[in-house]
């Protein structure tokens, strides 16, 4: 079942019932201002952090769910409603939420009038603009009354949910032409240099900033005390709860149609430009909210700004498209894929609807895998975002496991000590010089512990990132595992008994003797990145003693972590093994699967084909690959938090979507490109749009996880939007699948498709040329190419040569 259709012309998705399984949400922002909105305008914004500079409140795990937003109520007569359903959840004659690339567009209509919000954050700006626009479909003169509503937050997003007794009296709101322009600057006469603006480009009835005036008594959002009786209290807020709304009276002819615009703005001022004056007698400098205002006064400077960003998106999106006979993948390619990845670029996976915002800043693994999906769009940004994360490693080569994205400080509440994590950032640079060829960013100097006074060069940071397995090594020559590696949840050093404690950082971490067969995987294959990368500096000697390390890992993978059918996972304190047939329950995992076939450990002697064999055979399910089987069904001390999860969820043989295409790409090194398929296509959102009533979270991206077989709600996903599966699964589709890999020497094309895909044709951007691809697969083969022209020349080999100058070339490729 579906509850809306993909509009791909529009680059939209089109939800046409308000009533959604859960909310579906879509991201406004690009770089530093961001709101999540939902189809129904729940959400809430922020200033680059969404713990410390947060301008909207939000309730998580409210009831009913999401109810808090920025919300518009129309008053006619005696209907209140919202172009959005929510709050007043009054029935509508029409609904229909369209999200689209950076903006949504809300419309619904009532008793022959249409309301439509057109909700986004201009491109380069602080703000979030929303045009409301208001048509009378009847044939009568219309008066109606329109109220606008945000909650305003007290910034810090946690203080502001825990610490009532000091925010119930901080609460200041200064208000300007009669209610048009409400000031939130609570702690603005302090040590804040911010406040926010909410304005609207016409002049109102009246206003109000207290929540309890505009609500009522024990008011709620769904019928406001004001909204009801038609009339603003003109309310001014000192301490509780501040909020903004403005009244507007709109009378409409038959006909007629009128636009209202408000903006939500975040300004910011120089400490020494605070004031206007001195500062005891509390002029607040309001110049800059002045500028801002201005620029959005007319609907003809919000389609502009609109166009702008269109224009970006138009851009962004153009790098990389395919063409084929499947509709489903092209839309996902060409949109949805790129746009989750950007998503994930700018969240890692700190606010959603399920990331809280407060918790998790940026993960270091994290954010380096997502430079794998965005460096091709953004290369300047996806540089700078290496060198900040690798500025919080430590000197050792180890990494702090999350960073504040405000501060570009490590998070020492999280600490270090996850063993995969020093790769990740190899991984990443990796991806970064095959993309641009810019081998400069190895020499800028990067600091450690972000202490500008302890700097090295960044190559020195991949140096120290691959010793750092070289050095941390257990019993069977294996890469140590430390607190966790990939999977957060596989505590082999941690043995808690007290509810609460974090599986991720009780206690003592640095186990001698857990071991990793992933890292393993890992070291061999983003190691291969690093020999690569010291033979162009010309470091011989050192890439010859790197291949040797990789050498001797493959020897101990093949000797201790091959368990007959497949990879085992790792090995527990005492030495016992994990994922082994020897195991009651967690038999086999998906993770090393994986990546050791990606890093093609006995490759030439079946292993690869066997593990993939084995994953078929013993994790496959008709929505997905499960992480592991059996399910843990009791808790074990010795292996932490996965055996916490009730079976089938999470990491205890849920279908984590994040590793699935790591299965898709394993079987593109195999060469079986029916199954790569089959494994790509079974958690694609657009291919499961049919099922969303069992899906539940958005058809138009990823998940974090899909509920297992073991579980009661197979096939229900939890945690959209900010997940690594964006970035995994654009790389396994446009890499693997279709095959166009960036090298550091060139572009290889080296599909490995059904073979019912008669061929496609792409358009790939790549240092600074245009290719156009067509891939011919008239034989039906899944992989293999046969004959390669460039610009009607044969090459030999499948990797294009950097084409120098070049603008464009025709590349045409027969499999
Ligand atoms: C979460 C984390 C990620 C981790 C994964 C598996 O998605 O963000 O870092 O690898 O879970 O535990
Ligand atoms: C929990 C989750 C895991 C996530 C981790 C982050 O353990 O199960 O998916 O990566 O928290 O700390």
């Amino acid at each position: 079942m579906k509850f809306g259709h993909f509009d791909d012309n529009a680059r939209e998705y089109v939800i046409t019932s308000p009533r959604t399984p859960l909310p579906w949400i879509n991201y406004l922002g690009s770089e530093d201002f961001f709101s999540l909105i939902s189809n129904t305008g729940g959400g809430y914004s922020f200033y680059r952090d969404a713990k410390l500079l947060r301008l909207t409140r939000y309730r998580y795990n409210n009831v009913p769910q999401d109810s808090n937003g920025h919300y518009y109520y129309i008053k006619d007569g005696d209907t209140i409603w919202n172009p959005g359903w929510m709050p007043t959840k009054t029935e509508l004659d029409f609904y229909e939420c369209r999200h689209g690339c950076g903006y949504t567009r809300i419309t619904g209509k009532k008793n022959a009038l249409e309301a439509t919000v057109l909700s986004f954050v201009p491109y380069g700006d602080a703000c979030e603009v929303n045009q409301v626009s208001l048509k009378n479909e009847s044939s009568s003169e219309k008066t109606v009354d329109l109220f606008s509503y945000v909650e305003f937050c007290l910034w810090n997003a946690m203080d502001d949910m825990t610490n009532f007794q000091r925010n119930y009296s901080t609460g200041e709101v200064e208000i300007h032409d009669n209610g048009q322009e409400i000031f939130h600057k609570t702690e603005y006469r302090e040590r804040r240099n911010h406040f926010a603006t909410y304005v609207v480009n016409v002049p109102v009835e009246g206003y109000d900033t207290d929540q309890e005036s505009f609500l009522g008594a024990y008011g709620e959002n769904s019928c406001p005390e004001v909204v009801k009786n038609g009339q603003s209290k003109n309310s001014v807020a000192s301490g509780w709860r501040p909020i903004g709304s403005h009244h507007i009276k709109v009378t409409l002819a038959p006909g007629e149609r009128k636009a209202f615009i408000f903006v939500l703005g975040y300004i910011e001022n120089p400490v020494e430009d605070k004031w206007i004056g001195a500062p005891e007698d509390g002029k607040v400098n309001f110049k800059k909210a002045d500028e801002m205002r201005k620029r959005y006064d007319t609907e003809e400077k919000v389609t502009e700004a609109f166009m702008a960003l269109e224009k970006h998106w138009d851009e962004l999106l153009s790098h990389f498209t395919v063409s084929s006979s499947e509709e489903k993948l092209d839309r996902m390619v060409n949109i949805w894929h790129q746009y989750q990845c950007m998503v994930t670029f700018n969240m890692s996976r700190s606010a959603s609807y399920y990331e809280s915002g407060i918790g998790r800043g940026m993960g270091f693994r994290d954010s380096c895998q997502d430079l794998f999906g965005f460096v091709h769009l953004i290369p300047e940004r996806a540089r700078e975002r290496i060198l900040d994360i690798a500025a919080t490693q430590f000197p050792d080569g180890s990494a702090y496991h999350q960073y504040q994205p405000l501060t570009k400080k490590g998070n020492s509440d999280i600490g270090s000590g996850f063993n995969d994590d020093p790769l990740w950032l190899i991984a990443g640079a990796a991806a970064y010089i095959k993309e641009t060829g810019d081998y400069t960013i190895l020499d800028e100097k990067t600091p450690w512990d972000s202490d500008p006074n302890n700097v090295s060069d960044f190559m020195e940071h991949l140096r120290r990132s691959f010793n750092y397995t070289v050095t941390h090594k257990g019993p069977h020559n294996l890469p140590l595992i430390g607190r966790a590696d990939w999977n957060d949840c596989l505590n082999l050093n941690c043995f808690s008994t007290e509810p609460g404690e974090s599986f991720q950082t009780f206690g003592p971490s640095e186990g001698p003797n857990a071991e990793s067969v992933f890292i393993a995987g890992m070291f061999i294959k983003y190691g291969r990145d690093w020999v690569q990368i010291l033979k162009h500096r010309g470091l011989d000697d050192e890439a010859k003693a790197a291949e040797d390390a990789i050498a001797e890992m493959d020897a101990a993978v093949k000797h201790a972590g091959w368990d007959g059918e497949w990879y085992i996972r790792a090995y527990d304190h005492y030495g016992n093994k994990i994922g082994s047939h020897d195991c009651d329950e967690g038999k086999i995992f998906i993770e090393p699967q994986g990546l050791c076939v990606m890093a093609e450990i006995g490759l030439s002697e079946g292993k690869c084909l066997a593990a993939m064999e084995s994953v078929e055979r013993m994790l496959d399910t008709k929505y997905g690959i499960v992480l592991l089987q059996p399910p843990y069904r009791k808790y074990h001390v010795e292996l932490g938090e996965i055996s916490s999860y009730p079976p089938g969820y999470k990491e205890n043989a849920g279908i984590f979507c994040h590793n699935n295409p790591w299965i898709s790409i394993a079987e593109t090194v195999v060469g079986r490109g029916n199954r790569a398929w089959q494994v790509y296509t079974r958690t694609c959102p657009a291919y499961i749009e049919d099922i969303s009533e069992i899906h539940r979270t958005e058809p138009y991206v990823y998940s974090q996880m899909i509920a297992g077989k073991d579980a009661p709600n197979f096939g229900e996903a939890k945690n959209s939007w900010l997940t690594g599966t964006a970035a995994w699964t654009f790389l396994n589709v446009s890499q693997y699948i279709l095959g166009i890999r960036p090298d550091y020497d060139g572009l290889v094309v080296d599909p490995c498709i059904p073979s019912e895909l008669k061929g496609f044709t792409a358009k790939r951007d790549f240092r600074g040329t245009t290719y156009n691809i067509t891939v011919k697969n008239e034989s039906g083969a899944q992989k293999g190419v046969k004959k390669m022209l460039v610009d009607g020349q044969e090459i030999a080999g499948n990797c294009i040569p950097l084409q120098d100058g070049k603008a464009e070339v025709n590349v045409e490729v027969v499999m």
